[in-house]
């Protein structure tokens, strides 16, 4: 083999468009692991409130402190959450912590466009300081974020980058003295593997960087 000489490479290699659509899912959400999940609060251009999370979810930078979100289609048609993103120019990000994990999963039910998915999974909703959009009352750390880029993935949906424009932490959150790091053991952030599987904050490793 090409590159192998001595025949000790292993690998089986999948080509993307040798197989279907279900595998190349398969294959990336259970690759591409564990995933942060934002979970994301919105209002309709008519005002009706929506929450739905997605694992397609990442930091981009932090000055501008910019996330992404990809967002998939339903039959052909862009999900609620887009929607409201590209018509109030704005969404809140709700960290998914341990305390919140079951009520984030009820929100990933498919209601019709005028169904109030706060109501739904019986969460409280409070209004965004810096944005035009709502956010889970009881989440210890969200993010309002203002729509700073939106590009069209056809089929795929749409990708959002959102500019930060204000964190909003419990004041009981922890802090790491000296610093505005927040501590990982306080938060207990819940991470997206496969499917119905999750992954919660397992042994911390430090490890400082190498000097040359
Ligand atoms: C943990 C989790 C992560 C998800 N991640 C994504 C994602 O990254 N992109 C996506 O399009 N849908 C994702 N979904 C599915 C959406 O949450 C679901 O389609 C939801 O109903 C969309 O709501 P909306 O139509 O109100 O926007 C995820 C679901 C769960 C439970």
């Amino acid at each position: 083999m090409a590159g192998d000489p001595e025949g000790l490479l292993r690998h089986r290699v999948i080509r993307t468009d040798a197989v279907d659509a279900r595998e190349r899912y398969q294959l990336l959400t259970s690759l591409v692991v564990p995933r942060p999940i934002g979970w994301v609060s919105t209002r309709s251009a008519d005002g009706v409130l929506n929450v739905a999370p997605f694992s397609f979810f990442s930091a981009v930078a932090s000055s501008p402190m910019l996330v992404s979100l990809s967002i998939g289609t339903r039959g052909g048609v862009a999900k609620d959450s887009l929607r409201n993103i590209l018509d109030r120019g704005a969404f809140c990000v709700n960290v998914v912590t341990e305390g919140q994990l079951e009520a984030m999963n009820r929100t990933a039910a498919n209601l019709p466009p005028e169904g109030d998915e706060f109501a739904f999974a019986g969460l409280a909703v409070a209004e965004a300081e810096t944005v035009d959009a709502p956010f889970v009352a009881n989440c210890p750390a969200v993010l309002e974020c203002e729509l700073y880029k939106h590009l069209d993935l056809g089929s795929a949906g749409g990708l959002v980058l959102g500019e930060v424009k204000g964190v909003r932490l419990d004041p009981e959150l922890p802090i790491v003295e000296g610093s505005a790091f927040v501590d990982s053991e306080g938060l207990r952030p819940v991470g997206r593997l496969w499917g119905f599987n999750y992954t919660l904050l397992g042994e911390v490793r430090v490890l400082p960087r190498p000097e040359v």
